[in-house]
């Protein structure tokens, strides 16, 4: 590691919805930097006296900054983090961003049992946790991944159901879909690079105790 990587402690915080409430914890234990902002154009935002620097990254990236050592620890949902399959530290449950992780199917067309829809496709952003849950239960399906708008899958005839995060179920239900079978819940995650946590450890355990403090505050 070099001398200036040693110096700080590099954040990775995705863009999107978890990003000011990650922020915000951030901010509670006395770490915050300048301009930090998801609309910043600048990627790099370093707070000098603290020695802490944030980096901000497309949310599916943060596991690969945090696994590569790029970044020491990030903040990432449990769904992404789950899907990626990176070899990271997960150090506290942020219990932000709140949403889980579950199959729906059209409310139209609901089958009796799980077993029904084996051999059938699903359309997914995350098809390794979909694989994951639906081997389990023994069911050979058909994964087609989509980049965003899952719902869509079954109303056009792609896929029999989804796997998706539901957050307040408003787009499941403007789109005539309905849980079926839940899979995880989808937290926002703390997570460390393994030789960081090592090399770093005082700090990064400091950190991690007083966002535990916060967190379980709530
Ligand atoms: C996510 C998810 C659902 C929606 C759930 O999509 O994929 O579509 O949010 O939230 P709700 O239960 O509150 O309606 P996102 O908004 O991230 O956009 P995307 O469809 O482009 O992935």
């Amino acid at each position: 590691m070099s001398a200036e990587n040693m110096e700080y402690l590099t954040v990775a915080l995705p863009k999107g919805k978890v990003f000011n409430k990650a922020a915000a914890l951030f901010e509670k234990i006395g770490y915050t930097a300048n301009g930090l902002s998801d609309k910043s154009r600048k990627l790099i935002i370093t707070n000098e006296e603290k020695k802490i620097r944030f980096i901000i990254t497309k949310t599916a990236d943060v596991p690969v900054y945090v696994e590569y050592g790029a970044a020491d620890i990030g903040v990432i949902g449990k769904d992404v983090l789950l899907e990626s399959a990176k070899d990271v530290y997960e150090l506290l449950d942020l219990k932000i961003a709140k949403c889980h992780l579950m199959m729906a199917v059209p409310q139209k067309f609901k089958r009796p049992q799980l077993s029904d829809y084996a051999n059938t496709r699903v359309a997914t952003k995350f098809p390794h946790i979909a694989a994951a849950f639906f081997n389990s239960k023994g069911m050979q399906m058909e994964y087609i991944k989509l980049h965003g708008s899952i719902e869509l899958g079954p109303i056009v005839g792609l896929s029999e159901s989804i796997v998706d995060i539901v957050e307040t179920g408003t787009t499941l239900r403007e789109n005539e879909l309905e849980e079926y079978a839940f899979i995880a819940d989808a937290t926002a995650r703390l997570i460390a690079n393994r030789a960081s946590f090592k090399i770093k450890f005082a700090r990064i355990s400091k950190l991690t105790e007083d966002l535990r403090k916060i967190v379980n505050k709530k």
